[in-house]
């Protein structure tokens, strides 16, 4: 049978948006090769099981939380980042799971998200003008000229940084580190001095008396230990998305195997282009961003071409309209889309369309236009009687100074404090609590139209 995927070389040919220009292509093609004798990073089987999890929410009956770091760094993977980002999210999805009584879908932009699409190519301080950093898969953060070379070899780094990072996760989540009994130590060292903390308090009570009456009912599940996580990142570098792609013995079609969930973003979803018809061929659920100049016909033609077989948890698209558009530009688009008799999971990035420059020049976003934008995406859906599946945001597990604004007021004075982002900003772990909150209470109102099937919450699904 011959290879269903395309040669790299008939991918190139459609033209690719935001891929590096390597100085030495024989050493591209050196790593590449590399790349491909090495083992695959997740299993195909996993995939699957992940895409019947996306069909869940597709179906209104599951949430998907999907978060972590704009652009991961060599340097950040270190056991200590790798489990604040864990406890985050696991943080979110209890509010999330408790709170609003749905099965909630954990996955991390996390173990391979090291790439970065640009809107320029070039970044001039003075009278230096280099190639601008596109992650540490490409280049290095440095403003020098050595640095911001792009080095294939690094394309090895990410395999192994994902690797670390995946083998430590894969300890987390099924060696006890999950354990909902613990979720009061996720966060012990928090400051116990706002109201998300305290309410988080309250919850993490409230949870421990509901498991301690059921194990003394004797239901001791093996759920309250381990929890369901998967990957994901862009699909940016087609070099490194195609040596990771590999056919699937049990079922001899492609898988990406270096993450669970690929999608690609707002720069790179030309229809005709090499990311759209990379991804169509893989069997993993895979996601597209979609902004706000968007049409109807466009994402028409994108969900055509990206799940042919109208089969749910097949594709997520991850809208990122911006607060100020999302009320206006999102409604034809669902219509579009759900017209097509599609079940998609529709996700809500509150956080790409709503990025400023301060006066002092920091990139940051400011969380009450996230929120916002979260609040019209919510709207939008119960207008239209479709299920506003999931969010995606960019968090860390730690107490950085990025965004502006939340439940601790901080203001655009306080940034410089720590300012740690290798690209967008993201929100800290109490804006990101905040924030679960948020979506809690919006779930809950009531007037958001579930499932077809009543919900049921499985301990498994936390
Ligand atoms: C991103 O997710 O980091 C990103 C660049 O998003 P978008 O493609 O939506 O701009
Ligand atoms: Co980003």
């Amino acid at each position: 049978m011959s290879n269903p995927i395309p040669s790299l070389a008939d991918l190139h040919a459609l033209g690719a948006a935001q891929q590096p220009t390597y100085p030495d292509a024989s050493a591209l093609d050196s790593v590449v090769a590399g790349l491909r004798r090495l083992p695959p990073l997740v299993f195909a089987g996993e995939c699957d099981e992940l895409r019947g999890r996306v069909a869940e929410v597709a179906l209104g009956r599951s949430f998907m939380l999907q978060g972590g770091d704009c652009a991961e760094t060599f340097e950040s993977v270190t056991a200590a980042n790798i489990r604040n980002k864990l406890r985050v999210l696991l943080s979110m999805a209890v509010v999330l799971t408790y709170a609003a009584q749905l099965p909630v879908l954990k996955v991390g932009r996390i173990a391979g998200q090291y790439a970065k699409p640009r809107s320029r190519d070039t970044e001039t301080r003075g009278d230096i003008t280099l190639p601008a950093y596109r992650g540490d898969a490409v280049n290095g953060l440095a403003f020098d000229a050595a640095s911001r070379t792009p080095d294939p070899r690094r394309l090895l780094d990410v395999y192994n940084h994902s690797a670390a990072t995946l083998n430590l996760l894969r300890a987390f989540v099924t060696g006890g580190y999950a354990d909902l009994r613990a979720m009061h130590t996720w966060n012990a060292d928090f400051v116990h001095n706002s109201n998300v903390e305290s309410r988080y308090e309250e919850l993490s009570d409230e949870i421990g008396r509901a498991l301690a009456f059921m194990v003394a009912c004797k239901v001791d599940n093996e759920a309250f230990r381990t929890v369901d996580f998967y990957s994901s990142h862009e699909a940016l570098l087609l070099e490194y998305e195609h040596a990771l792609t590999r056919i699937d013995s049990r079922t001899s079609t492609p898988y990406n195997t270096s993450a669970h969930l690929v999608w690609i973003g707002e720069r790179t979803r030309q229809l005709d282009g090499a990311h759209v018809e990379y991804l169509r061929h893989l069997r993993n659920p895979v996601g597209v961003k979609i902004g706000p100049r968007s049409t109807p016909d466009e994402v028409g033609a994108l969900v055509d071409r990206l799940d042919p077989d109208h089969e749910p948890g097949r594709l997520t698209i991850i809208s990122r309209m911006g607060a100020e558009r999302v009320r206006d530009a999102l409604p034809p688009v669902i219509e579009a889309v759900e017209s097509s008799g599609r079940k998609v999971a529709w996700v809500c990035d509150p956080m790409h369309g709503n990025t400023f420059e301060t006066a002092t020049g920091y990139k940051t976003r400011a969380f009450s236009q996230v929120a916002d934008e979260l609040t019209g995406f919510f709207d939008v859906h119960e207008e239209l009687g479709t299920w506003p599946g999931g969010v995606h945001v960019e968090l860390t597990g730690d107490d950085v100074t990025e965004c502006v604004g939340g439940v601790g007021e901080l203001a655009e004075a306080d940034l410089s404090n720590r300012y740690e982002t290798a690209c967008d900003p993201r929100l800290n772990r109490n804006q990101s609590l905040e924030l679960a909150f948020l979506i809690a209470d919006r779930l809950t109102s009531g007037r958001i139209k579930r499932g077809t099937t009543e919900p049921v919450f499985h301990l498994e699904d936390f």
